[in-house]
């Protein structure tokens, strides 16, 4: 069957279906809520990677020390002739964002029709909804199970088992399966609740992969609820817990969770004037970004793939921090406030981290999970069969990590004048973190610089280069604010230091080194990503030495830099426009994390006036740009299409404590939208 995707202004509308493109329509149309996760392939096609995620539940596994847990699936659908449907008859969905509803129709002519509704409940954390109508000539038969999920270990060679099926109970029509995690002290309970409808019989299914029941019945509506439960051994809340018997009010939970919905967009205020195609990509990518957002939890773990997919095997990287900053600070505050949380909790792991390699202070893990420690792969087997690795060493080296954490703490305080997360824990990241800055620069004598050696900057292609210059500047700011807020604060409270740990002599030389890092060499305003770049770079060619691509970038660096720079504090349009010019040349863009910054910057410069680079990072996932969108959702894309809204559309900028803005109008795209500032509501519009 011919499938064709249209985004449509808060709804997205896939037509036909095609199985070899399934995993990644799955990835587009899975439903979440920040805490539950549940993938959205056809539930007709019978997919076992059709699974579910929970936030911030990961397991030990070998390679990638811990990863996120795919969770069983629960989800899909069998009927006697769900094959002749996807086959020969037509399917139809519809995720309808506004409602945060999956609707799927489906049949063969007018003999069969089907249609269902899903929901991952944006109140009740842990709960997915499904109803099912099936209208045929004779008595159907629909099966629901909850199935034993499949974890690919390493895609097309081997799987893992994260959950071992212990035991099963059923009463009526409750079906309680539980499943040990590898984490032993660890069970996750799957409980399912059906509500077969009016004369209809309910049967039990048991096999070795799944569990659940057979209902048969001439025009069937059938409903079930689905909830996850986690009990850690010690725990309150033990197996024994009464079950509860009635049936839920399906409308009544329903209209709960669409109206939450509804109330979360009215908030927001996102209005969009544009063609289908742009305007409901952008609804597309926001309500994705929301689905990220646990608002009843005090810390959010968002993995470089939400919960969407098992891509980065769930870990989380800076994508979280710094490129979802403006999104959450600005529209969502307090989910900001969340994921800098996760950094206090794991702040104590960091200065660990930094002891044990030598530093003083706190230094971040390129990859994290739920435990803070450093999680990056130090190799990866491309071909097991010959056993050939290649090395990663992206956790030793991409340690911009840290001022980027930092550079997203001061960033929301400026936006937010959060003061309450600053004394609980947002100085003391600014300190540790500048702390470890200050013990990781060397002191060239020849430059008469502090120098940063032996890094990877954002660009990845460049292994163990001195001086990257993003890594500098960031590391730059880190010093000057933790220096900046002591110094201040020191005015009106002069036992600070005391209670801060920190001696003045500590606290100038931050000051003293952020004045001299080494920004490195200039040529004609355009700034050398890292020392020694442009001896090496080839004209925009690729350069290949030994394994190694050299002299092109992978993803925006300097520009990347550059950009912060100029939204917190200026930088001249020429030097911006020079080094966008120079860079989008040698950028190959592997990285979905590099082309919304370009596009941010050419509208800030006026140059993309038909949004022509825009339009190409919406095709991130809605086009499956990087052919990995089965993986997950691109999280940092999304937030980096904010970056280009708020920045560049919208031209807010952070300016002497203050907070400016220039909307202009881009092509044919006009678009409003409500920030928090300081408490304050403000509504800012292109239109
Ligand atoms: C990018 C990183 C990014 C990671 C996770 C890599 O390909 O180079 O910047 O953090 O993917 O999204």
């Amino acid at each position: 069957m011919p499938m064709s995707i249209e985004p449509e202004p808060y709804r997205l509308r896939i037509s036909g279906f095609d199985r070899s493109q399934e995993r990644w329509i799955g990835t587009l149309l899975t439903l979440a809520n920040g805490r539950l996760g549940v993938r959205g392939e056809l539930e007709l096609a019978g997919s076992r990677s059709n699974a579910c995620f929970l936030s911030g539940l990961y397991n030990n596994i070998p390679l990638w020390r811990r990863e996120l847990v795919m969770l069983p699936t629960v989800s899909n659908v069998y009927l006697p002739y769900h094959f002749d449907i996807i086959d020969r008859g037509s399917v139809e969905r519809l995720l309808d964002m506004r409602r945060g509803l999956l609707v799927t129709r489906a049949g063969i002519g007018r003999s069969i029709e089907y249609y269902s509704e899903n929901a991952v409940h944006r109140r009740r954390k842990n709960l997915f909804m499904q109803r099912i109508r099936l209208t045929s000539d004779s008595e159907d038969v629909v099966i629901l199970p909850i199935e034993n999920p499949l974890n690919p270990f390493l895609y097309g060679y081997t799987y893992t088992e994260h959950l071992s099926r212990e035991r099963l109970v059923f009463s009526d029509n409750i079906l309680r399966v539980f499943y040990r995690l590898r984490d032993a002290d660890t069970m996750l309970e799957v409980r399912m609740m059906v509500d077969p409808g009016a004369s209809s019989q309910l049967d039990r299914l048991v096999t070795r992969d799944s569990a659940g029941f057979i209902i048969r019945g001439r025009g069937l509506d059938v409903k079930r609820y689905v909830e996850f439960y986690i009990h850690r051994e010690g725990a309150k809340g033990d197996l024994e817990e009464i079950v509860r018997e009635e049936i839920p009010d399906w409308a009544s939970l329903l209209s709960e969770h669409m109206d939450s919905w509804s109330r979360l967009w009215d908030e927001i205020g996102l209005e969009i004037d544009g063609s289908d195609r742009l305007a409901g990509s952008i609804t597309f990518y926001t309500y994705h970004l929301l689905q990220l957002i646990d608002d009843d939890g005090e810390e959010l773990m968002i993995p470089a793939r939400g919960l969407h997919g098992i891509g980065y095997r769930g870990h989380i990287f800076w994508d979280t921090d710094l490129y979802l900053l403006p999104f959450l600070t600005f529209l969502y505050p307090r989910a900001m406030r969340g994921v800098l949380s996760f950094r206090c909790r794991t702040l104590e792991k960091a200065i660990q981290y930094a002891r044990e390699t030598g530093y003083r202070g706190a230094r971040y893990p390129w990859e994290s999970v739920d435990d803070g420690y450093e999680s990056t792969p130090r190799y990866y087997p491309v071909d097991l069969d010959r056993c050939k690795c290649i090395d990663i060493l992206t956790g030793e080296q991409e340690i911009h990590v840290t001022g980027d954490i930092a550079f997203s703490v001061l960033f929301y305080y400026n936006v937010t004048g959060d003061e309450e997360f600053m004394k609980r824990c947002g100085f003391r990241i600014l300190i540790e973190t500048a702390r470890y800055w200050a013990s990781r620069v060397e002191y060239d004598a020849g430059k008469d610089a502090y120098v940063i050696r032996n890094v990877i900057g954002p660009d990845e292609y460049h292994v163990g280069v001195d001086n990257n210059f993003f890594t500098n500047l960031i590391a730059k700011y880190n010093l000057k604010a933790a220096f900046n807020l002591v110094i201040n604060a020191l005015k009106n409270d002069e036992k600070l230091l005391e209670h801060l740990g920190v001696s003045l002599e500590e606290v100038m030389e931050w000051g003293r080194i952020a004045e001299k890092i080494s920004l490195g060499r200039e040529r004609d305003g355009v700034i050398e990503e890292f020392e020694g770049f442009f001896d090496i770079q080839a004209d925009g060619k690729v350069v290949e030495r030994g394994a190694k691509r050299v002299g092109v970038s992978k993803q925006a660096d300097v520009v990347l830099a550059l950009l912060l720079k100029e939204i917190v504090e200026g930088v001249e349009p020429e030097i911006l426009r020079k080094n966008y010019e120079y860079y989008l040349e040698r950028t190959t863009h592997e990285s979905s994390l590099s082309l919304p910054i370009f596009a941010t910057v050419a509208i800030m410069l006026g140059i993309d006036e038909r949004l022509e680079l825009f339009s190409r990072v919406l095709e991130t996932d809605l086009g499956n740009m990087y052919g990995n969108t089965h993986d997950g959702f691109h999280v940092a894309a999304a937030g980096g299409i904010w970056y280009a809204i708020l920045f560049g559309l919208l031209g807010i900028r952070l300016r002497n404590g203050e907070l400016v803005y220039h909307p202009r109008r881009s092509g044919d795209l006009r678009l409003a939208v409500n920030i928090n500032y300081r408490g304050n509501r403000i509504r800012i519009s292109t239109l």
